[in-house]
């Protein structure tokens, strides 16, 4: 279930090689205006947490993470930021003291793909259908009523191979299964295989994405920006 273990050490420079705009991602969630503790589920190495701490250095932030070599990078780079609190937590048994405000995921534990037109679906690095219902119903008891879930937008995931800023080469493969889909990730240096990880992930029409967050109190806020990072969900009870 999503864990990032064999890619932990490389995900950094992959990541930073333009996979994902980490400014971009901070200025989307700031226009939020987020003011007290946020939240982010799968914080992975800490990248966006780090650069909304940087912009807000007096808002308190909580990162929680299921993969411990993730966590371990985020820590580090975090280490400085007074402000931010990370945990090791899989969202499906997510257990905080707090109740937040404002949560959000960007390739975290879930998130929207848009492909031009056509309808969002979401995406989770949880295959289990059960455990994705513990994984929002623990969300749930996490956000309070009136605050918002933000969750991701992507594009389309396809097959290709890139090389990354440290010259070696970046691929990823995708496979259709009977649940949504199966990603591989490799990096080579060279013919040297450094790293591949397999990720199952299970995939939610819109309607039934709408009525498995809706079951929990979430409920679709529809957005007119067509520049937009994230769907937005309100916690309503
Ligand atoms: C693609 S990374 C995204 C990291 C970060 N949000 C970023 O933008 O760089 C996905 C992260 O979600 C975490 N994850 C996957 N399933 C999870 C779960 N069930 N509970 C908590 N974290 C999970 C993985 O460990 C991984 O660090």
């Amino acid at each position: 279930m999503g864990d990032y273990t064999n890619m932990a050490g490389y995900y950094d420079v992959i990541m930073t090689s333009g996979y994902y705009d980490y400014a971009k991602i901070v200025d989307s969630l700031v226009s939020h205006h987020p003011e007290r503790n946020v939240l982010e589920i799968g914080c992975g190495t800490g990248l966006i947490l780090e650069e909304l701490a940087k912009r807000q250095p007096k808002l308190p932030i909580t990162g929680i993470d299921l993969t411990a070599p993730m966590l371990s990078i985020a820590q580090k780079r975090l280490a400085p930021f007074p402000t931010v609190s990370l945990s090791q937590q899989n969202i499906t048994e997510l257990a905080l003291d707090d109740k937040h405000e404002l949560a959000f995921s960007y390739g975290g534990v879930w998130y929207f793909v848009i492909d031009g037109d056509k309808e969002p679906f979401l995406v989770s690095h949880i295959a289990d259908q059960h455990a994705n219902e513990l994984g929002f119903e623990h969300l749930a008891k996490h956000i309070a009523v009136g605050g918002t879930l933000l969750l991701g937008i992507q594009g389309p995931h396809h097959n290709y191979e890139t090389t990354i800023s440290n010259g070696m080469k970046y691929s990823q493969q995708i496979d259709p299964t009977d649940i949504g889909f199966t990603k591989h990730y490799f990096l080579h240096d060279g013919e040297q295989k450094l790293m591949d990880q397999t990720v199952h992930y299970r995939t939610y029409t819109f309607a039934e994405a709408k009525a498995l967050m809706g079951a929990y109190g979430f409920e679709y806020v529809a957005e007119k920006d067509a520049n937009q990072l994230f769907l937005q969900f309100k916690k309503v009870k």
